[in-house]
């Protein structure tokens, strides 16, 4: 088998990438593996950039975002005793879209089996080779089990944080890895229940943080600090309502419950790899970095990357130009770190530590930004999304 661009996994990075590259004249294949079931089913993010809809939307996927996906206008900040707007389009003059990953997955799916690039599913044993030579290949199993050679001009590394790409990457020794892990995670529910409120709201609480989110008019998505470690097991329906509105309590207000569909316990860390490539392999999305959820960055992230390195292998396959390639890791690094550093100020600023003296700093640094335009204009910039090149 032969390709410009063998792409190694099927989460959003690779397959906004063959999609991106496909609408330039390049050929891909998609290698992934896990089955289409388990992909679509897998129950992520749900907040996009304006930026990752414009993206989407140029790239002939964003039909469904157009029609389902609902537009929001700024966020609410709670701590105890204040409920406040942030209204982003006075802020910052952009917004952002409510429309789950799982949706943006099935969308860019059915695009690309639908007479696009081929993508396969539950292949196994995946190897980027002679990455630094300019004719890699990509050895792997496909679904009947027989071995496979995937001849390339380039390798996209697009297989999530578990992935066999980084791994290749560090190997050539120059790399470096950052990490923080976090004393915290979040419990997360999906349940059949109206959302009780306009915007996301993000509340600091003595016992814990709590967000609360949707997916559509009628499925609300929620989330509640807890010890990381904690069974799932240890949290029934009712503990979880009961913890939800005292987090959330407003005087007049309360939650919508509902049938929960969904629970499950995420853990939250902060992880930077670089350089984002080596030779003829690229690395992008959390196949590179992870962000803890806090600031809604991990998939808007990705889609950023690839729209780079997008630019970036067309110039380098069509005009043989290297210049955009040779500094692709750079550029995008700028921006994973701008977005770490959100995430991580978002994510110390809202989590309880147990510590009192860190609990009054967070309450001045909230009603700082509730206060003060400069402050919330910051958050505000951040959250709906910094330009692709920082
Ligand atoms: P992934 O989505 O991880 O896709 C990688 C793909 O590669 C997967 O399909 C995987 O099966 C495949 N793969 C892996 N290894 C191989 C291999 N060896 N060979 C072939 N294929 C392989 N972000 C937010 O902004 N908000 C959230 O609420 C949020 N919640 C999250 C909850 C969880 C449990 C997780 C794990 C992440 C969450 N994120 C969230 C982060 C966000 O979902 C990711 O940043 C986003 O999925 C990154 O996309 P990706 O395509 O880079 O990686
Ligand atoms: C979500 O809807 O899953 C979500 C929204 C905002 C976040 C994190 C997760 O900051």
């Amino acid at each position: 088998m032969r390709t410009q661009v063998g792409i190694i996994g099927a989460g959003p990075a690779g397959l906004l990438l063959s999609r991106l590259l496909h609408l330039q004249g390049i050929d891909t294949v998609v290698l992934e593996n896990r089955s289409r079931d388990y992909v679509e089913a897998r129950i992520r993010a749900g907040i996009l950039e304006q930026h990752s809809v414009d993206t989407l939307t140029a790239a002939g996927v964003g039909d469904r975002l157009q029609r389902e996906g609902l537009e929001h206008r700024g966020i609410h900040l709670q701590y105890p005793g204040t409920r406040a707007t942030l209204d982003f389009p006075e802020l910052c003059g952009r917004t952002v879209w409510v429309y789950g990953q799982t949706e943006v997955t099935k969308d860019l799916i059915r695009t690309q089996l639908d007479g696009g690039p081929p993508l396969l599913f539950e292949v196994s044993d995946v190897r980027p080779e002679d990455v630094d030579s300019d004719s890699p290949r990509i050895r792997f199993t496909d679904a009947d089990g027989t071995e496979q050679v995937l001849e390339c001009d380039a390798i996209a590394g697009t297989d999530g944080f578990h992935g066999a790409s980084r791994p290749v990457v560090q190997a050539a020794g120059a790399g470096r890895v950052w990490e923080r892990t976090y004393p915290y995670a979040w419990l997360g529910i999906l349940a059949d229940a109206a959302p009780a409120t306009d915007e996301l709201i993000y509340a600091w609480h003595p016992e814990g943080f709590a967000l609360y989110s949707m997916r559509s008019p009628s499925v609300s998505r929620l989330y509640l600090q807890v010890d990381p470690g904690e069974e799932i097991g240890n949290w029934s329906d009712d503990r979880i309502w009961d913890n939800l509105e005292r987090r959330f309590a407003l005087e007049g207000w309360s939650v919508n419950t509902g049938t929960i569909t969904e629970k499950s316990v995420l853990p939250m860390r902060s992880f930077v790899s670089a350089p984002m490539r080596r030779g003829r392999l690229f690395l992008a999305g959390d196949a590179a970095h992870i962000v803890p959820p806090t600031g809604a960055k991990g998939l808007n992230l990705a889609f950023a990357d690839v729209t780079l390195l997008a630019q970036a292998l067309v110039r380098l396959l069509q005009e043989k130009q290297s210049d955009l390639v040779d500094s692709y890791s750079d550029r995008a690094l700028a921006r994973v770190w701008r977005c770490t550093h959100f995430s991580w100020f978002m994510t110390s600023m809202l989590h309880r530590s147990g510590d009192e003296f860190d609990a009054e700093l967070q309450l001045s640094q909230l009603r700082r930004i509730v206060e003060s335009e400069p402050a919330a204009r910051e958050l505000a910039e951040n959250y709906t999304g910094l330009p692709l090149e920082i």
